[in-house]
């Protein structure tokens, strides 16, 4: 059974750890310990060496490791023409799928492909694509990603100026589909979450942060839960 994201509170805060921060070559063992460690979903980056520099996972990995996690895998597609993988991506076992507005597809397309699929459904924004380019999809999607980074590699910086960016969309979203969910990514840990989520985000990814904090797993993922209280009221 999948399980959507229109069946989490968008006023509740979810980690989402990046599986890009695990030990590739035990990531049975590396789910597990998240998973024991409070996480809500896990992040599973798939780049194509063509949207972004750089080449990660596909449908296979994710069927592999399906097996070993009852977590939602929350899918960030860094894909051109992302429509023609939506459904091996579903199949494979992906509850969420957020694909980029920059992808080249048509928005609508993509959107009724994942809804057809079975999936909830997430659009994404790279850091120099201004928030009103989601203004005609708001209204048709589960959540919104801002990328704090530019997408293709986990450790880098977060980049403060995307702050507002978060607050705009969240504006945006009270008047036409208040309770989507805001997910950020990109050099998140307990300090640049409290930016973020006082902005109006409820979702935080975070690679290194979580599966490499020198305290382990579970501190970090508290750090980050533990900006709950910051989060504005929704409207
Ligand atoms: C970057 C990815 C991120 C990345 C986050 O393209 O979308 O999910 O793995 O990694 P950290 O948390 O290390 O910045
Ligand atoms: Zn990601």
């Amino acid at each position: 059974m999948k399980k959507l994201l229109s069946e989490f509170d968008s006023r509740r805060i979810l980690v989402a750890p990046s599986l890009l921060a695990a030990d590739f070559s035990r990531l049975a063992e590396e789910i597990q310990r998240i998973e024991e460690a409070g996480a809500d979903l896990l992040h599973l980056d798939i780049m194509d060496g063509h949207f972004v520099p750089n080449l990660t996972m596909g449908p296979p990995v994710i069927a592999a490791i399906r097996k070993h996690s009852s977590l939602p895998f929350d899918t960030h597609l860094m894909l051109t023409d992302p429509i023609q993988y939506v459904k091996p991506f579903v199949a494979a076992g992906s509850d969420h799928i957020t694909f980029h507005i920059e992808s080249g597809n048509d928005p609508l397309a993509v959107i009724a492909a994942i809804r057809d699929a079975g999936a909830s459904v997430g659009v994404s924004l790279r850091p120099r694509t201004p928030a009103s380019a989601l203004a005609k999809v708001l209204d048709k999607v589960d959540l919104v990603l801002v990328m704090s980074v530019e997408p293709g590699f986990g450790g880098q910086s977060f980049m403060a100026d995307m702050v507002p960016k978060i607050a705009e969309l969240r504006r945006m979203a009270n008047e036409t589909n208040p309770r989507i969910h805001i997910e950020v990514d990109g050099g998140i840990d307990g300090e640049t979450a409290k930016l973020v989520v006082a902005a109006g985000a409820n979702m935080l990814v975070a690679g290194t942060s979580v599966f490499r904090a020198e305290d382990g797993a579970a501190p970090a993922i508290e750090r980050l839960h533990a900006t709950q209280k910051l989060l504005p009221a929704q409207e």
